[in-house]
């Protein structure tokens, strides 16, 4: 994007993109939809992609920015960065790519956990990616700094690919989960921070194990609904909410399957908006 956004004619009425490795940032979109009903939203999954956590910083920056141009393209008024792990890899270029652009990311809960966790002992469930970040280490040292609360970090391998082929409550999701959340709760974690925005769609069964391993109540911190507020204060404060009542539409895109994508959105959302499939974005010979 070029000019400012706050100068564009008809703005307001433009559409809100919403990115996301996969279908993870569909836990972040039902916020949206629910704080502002009359916004159109358009997703991009960058499943041909998936998972970003597995990938360096290099490669999901490059990802991050092609499809930011993409909705920039499709005329969008601000982004969210609807993947944890793209926001730490990829938000700094991409504000400094389209300094013009709201732009909003996601990040792990720490900070909400550590103000509401007894224990002081809170367990992060995050992608390899983002607990390796340099952002990650930064902010969990100034919490831990000021309120003595300590971080047992646990990369949740294979979880995404998981959640991406739908199976929320398979056996082999409650293996994966069990092997993950135990240690946590072994070394007294009574809070455990879904970061990644794929985990809502198994918090139910993360809350399921938690309670199977300890008879202590166990909290658990999804920073999807501070995202959407955060949104709707950027919006509120650049002159670009849309205030005229509309029902609000959804579009999708993916670079991978549009069956899945469709599948993805009916389930997990009830919703039916129409999928394209956009192939052809970014440089695929960089990143496989
Ligand atoms: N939903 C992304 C996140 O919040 C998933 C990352 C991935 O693709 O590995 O981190």
């Amino acid at each position: 994007m070029t000019g400012n956004t706050q100068e564009m004619p008809m703005a307001q009425v433009a559409p809100i993109g919403i990115f996301d490795s996969g279908i993870g940032g569909l836990s972040v979109l039902q916020h949206i939809r629910q704080h502002l009903p009359h916004e159109d939203l358009l997703y991009f999954a960058d499943s041909a992609y998936a998972p970003y956590g597995d990938k360096s910083e290099a490669e999901i920056s490059t990802r991050s920015l092609a499809v930011t141009e993409f909705l920039l393209q499709s005329g969008v008024k601000a982004l969210v960065v609807a993947c944890n792990t793209a926001t730490t890899a990829a938000i700094k270029a991409i504000r400094s790519a389209y300094p013009d652009l709201p732009v909003i990311g996601i990040e792990p809960g720490l900070k909400p956990a550590a103000a509401q966790s007894p224990s002081k002992i809170v367990g992060v469930l995050a992608t390899k990616a983002t607990l390796l970040s340099a952002r990650l280490l930064t902010l969990q040292q100034q919490i831990s700094a000021a309120s003595g609360v300590r971080f047992e970090l646990q990369a949740c391998v294979g979880l995404v690919d998981q959640i991406e082929k739908g199976e929320l409550r398979s056996a082999q999701t409650a293996l994966l989960l069990r092997r993950y959340i135990s240690p946590l709760i072994k070394q007294g974690a009574d809070t455990l921070v879904l970061g990644c925005t794929h985990y809502p769609f198994v918090r139910p069964l993360i809350e399921e194990i938690a309670g199977e391993l300890t008879t202590r109540p166990v909290a658990v911190i999804d920073t999807g609904a501070a995202v959407s507020r955060q949104l709707v204060k950027i919006l509120t404060e650049n002159n670009l909410l849309r205030t005229s009542v509309h029902a609000g539409q959804v579009s999708a895109f993916t670079s991978g399957s549009q069956s899945a994508l469709t599948t993805a959105f009916a389930s997990l959302l009830q919703l039916h908006p129409p999928v394209s499939v956009v192939a052809t974005i970014g440089q695929p010979a960089g990143i496989s």
